[in-house]
């Protein structure tokens, strides 16, 4: 097994990064979050700050179900009118990319180096071309995508989330222009990204054929994510690549540890905010679900990523 090079360049330290994780909550960055960083914080509050949770519940209580997603989309437009852009891309708005992967993120240079980064370490492992099928799980607001658009990389890309508002952006702002990068919303539960979504049981499949994958991108997903579906999605990983393919993902491990902890205390440097904020693994059981999926691990390096993620580049066998 190989072992990796630190592949998390970011434009902020490491301690700045643990310094404004706690701040982000999946659910939105708060007003409280946005008092919290005036003291200094490098991020424009009004960038950050977005309807309190309680004002969309009322005007959800409002609107007749029908209009909801029109009125939503229509919201969404309105609040990313002034995109910027970046080598002809759009960025997604700070607010988006701070509810995804928290505020580290909401800050430009962090979120466009890290997407430049993230597209670096999948081109140095494996071959990119036109034709090489890549799926992204858990695509979030695009960050693979963009970091291989601004280095020139064309694939045969499918993105998907579970969030519906990043698929909205992701297909209004990357795939309109990019249309071989292509992302579908799959609505399914997750306690804190899609707390509304459908039920994932055993029988739960991914919209794509067995053994079509190139590659599998699942990063920062288990980080999130209830470890019952975890074991899903690795077999849904195994099912969906090829013999020989790649699966590049994070986890956080550790080896003296019970099998999975769900927030566990003293152990990242911020306080755990909302559900599944820190999903952490005893490294020898996720090892074994990767093998009993078939999946190899071909690299694998310790707490590389961002605070405490270690990164994995698994084969399928
Ligand atoms: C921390 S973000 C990482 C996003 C992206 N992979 C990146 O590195 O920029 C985790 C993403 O996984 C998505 N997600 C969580 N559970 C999921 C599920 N069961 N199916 C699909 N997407 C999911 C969330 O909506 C969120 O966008």
């Amino acid at each position: 097994m190989a072992s990796l090079a630190n592949c998390s360049a970011s434009a902020v330290t490491l301690t700045e990064f643990s310094r404004l994780s706690y701040l982000a909550d999946a659910s939105g960055v708060s007003r409280k979050c946005a008092s919290q960083l005036s003291g200094g914080g490098k991020i424009p509050l009004g960038s950050i700050i977005q309807p309190s949770a309680t004002l969309r519940s009322v005007a959800r209580g409002f609107l007749p179900r029908p209009l909801r997603p029109p009125v939503r989309r229509l919201w969404w437009t309105l609040a990313n009118r002034r995109a910027t852009y970046v080598g002809g891309l759009a960025v997604p708005s700070r607010e988006l990319r701070a509810m995804m992967c928290g505020l580290p993120y909401a800050d430009d240079a962090f979120f466009i180096t890290s997407a430049m980064s993230l597209a670096r370490t999948l081109v140095n492992a494996i071959e990119v071309t036109r034709q090489t099928r890549i799926v992204d799980v858990g695509c979030g607001v695009g960050r693979l995508a963009m970091g291989l658009l601004l280095q020139r990389r064309e694939a045969t890309y499918l993105g998907m989330d579970s969030h519906d508002r990043y698929i909205w952006w992701c297909r209004r702002y990357i795939q309109r222009k990019h249309p071989s990068f292509q992302f579908e919303h799959i609505d399914v539960e997750n306690e804190r990204y899609n707390p509304e979504g459908k039920t994932i049981g055993e029988d739960f499949r991914l919209p794509i054929p067995d053994g079509y994958a190139d590659v599998v991108h699942f990063w920062g997903v288990l980080t999130n994510m209830a470890p019952k579906h975890m074991l899903i999605y690795v077999s849904e990983i195994g099912r969906i690549l090829r013999k020989g393919g790649t699966a590049f993902l994070t986890a956080f491990v550790e080896e003296q540890v019970p099998t999975w902890s769900i927030n566990p205390s003293d152990y990242v440097s911020y306080p755990c905010v909302g559900p599944l904020h820190v999903v952490r693994y005893q490294q020898s059981y996720l090892h074994s679900v990767f093998t009993s999926h078939s999946l190899s691990v071909k690299a694998y390096s310790y707490q590389t990523v961002d605070e405490k993620q270690s990164e994995f580049h698994l084969e399928k066998r």
